[in-house]
């Protein structure tokens, strides 16, 4: 564990964590040595009651089942206590209220917000009425920071268990990458690596926003579009698959994706000589029939690593909420102590 400071600093940029542009190669790190710190609490190895006496109020106003509950349980974790709102049906949303009414309101009740909203740039809205600091739990196809965050996190000790860097790598990124908010985020987050490769692959009509695009190639790394899933696996490290958006797309949007059938299965892998690759998603995973979306049958392959990144989601948003409310290490260390209580529970 690399040196963390008494003091830690916000985000970067403001005191709210917005966007993963926020992070620099230092405050990166800060937050990973935090989140390895906290891993015995997420672990129920140790109790912390650091966050005593605080309230999050955890606003979600699109379908969650793994950052709301993981963001709730990182708080409850270290002692907090936490309110919650889900759907617009009930919420003042549904009479009318703006978001700057609504945020200004709940902020008075809560030392911190996670917000997760349908539209594009809501939550930054939301900071700018709050109070208290404000978390980015998924804006609309925007942004999803906490999730590139515990993604470059398990990319990072994937990598390493395999004497890798990130530094260097090549990642597949297939599937919807237009609408896909997770892959915005990561390939930003990732191109505060060095000499990455990324080859993507997505349906016509998902391509990747050239914006993305150029904020990695401008920093340097390699960007190409594969024809088909096999071709963006040549060389890969890893492969990063996403779940085709449909909440978010026109019905002549998705007609011209034409998706059916699996984006990723045992089969392609193997004929890419691809069996051993890591393989991440941010989940859910769709798995109806004909979703064009990661196939269950590669569940035993080794390099599975979708649990393992919603593990490590809960101790990121712990450092997250560690660093919004300005808890050091030492206050962390302070409060923690051995569990009383007897868990059954076996971690890998
Ligand atoms: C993702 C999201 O909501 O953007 N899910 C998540 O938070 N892990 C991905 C998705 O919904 O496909």
């Amino acid at each position: 564990m690399t040196n963390l400071p008494t003091v830690l600093p916000p985000f970067g940029v403001g005191r709210h964590l917005l966007s993963v542009q926020q992070f620099d190669r230092d405050s990166l790190q800060q937050l990973f040595d935090l989140a390895d710190l906290v891993r015995p609490i997420a672990e129920r190895r140790q109790i912390c009651t650091v966050l005593d006496g605080a309230v999050l109020g955890s606003l979600f106003f699109e379908p969650s089942t793994r950052t709301r509950l993981s963001f709730e349980s990182a708080f409850l974790r270290l002692g907090g206590e936490v309110t919650t709102t889900t759907g617009f049906t009930f919420s003042s949303m549904a009479k009318g209220e703006s978001i700057a009414d609504t945020s200004r309101v709940v902020s008075g009740y809560s030392d911190v917000l996670v917000v997760r909203h349908p539209d594009e740039g809501s939550v930054a809205e939301f900071a700018s009425a709050s109070v208290v600091p404000v978390i980015n739990a998924g804006d609309g196809a925007g942004e999803h920071p906490s999730q590139a965050l515990l993604d470059f996190y398990t990319l990072k000790s994937e990598l390493q268990r395999r004497d890798r860097s990130v530094d260097g790598c090549t990642i597949a990124i297939v599937g919807d990458l237009k609408y896909g908010r997770t892959v915005h985020s990561l390939i930003k987050l990732l191109s505060l690596a060095q000499g990455i490769t990324f080859r993507t692959y997505s349906p016509p009509s998902l391509e990747l926003p050239p914006e993305v695009a150029h904020y990695a190639r401008a920093r340097g790394h390699h960007l190409t579009d594969a024809e088909t899933v096999a071709d963006a696996l040549i060389g890969a490290d890893v492969v990063y698959a996403t779940r085709v958006q449909r909440e978010r797309m026109t019905e002549e949007v998705l007609a011209s994706a034409n998706v059916s059938g699996n984006l990723l299965n045992r089969r392609i892998l193997k004929k890419a000589g691809a069996a051993e690759i890591i393989i991440m998603h941010p989940l859910p995973r769709d798995s109806r029939m004909d979703s064009f979306d990661l196939s269950n049958d590669v569940d035993d392959l080794p390099g599975l690593s979708i649990f393992r990144q919603t593990d490590n989601g809960v101790l990121i948003r712990m450092a997250i909420f560690l660093t919004a409310l300005g808890c050091s290490a030492d206050m962390v260390k302070a409060t923690t102590k051995q569990r009383p209580w007897d868990a059954t529970l076996r971690w890998p």
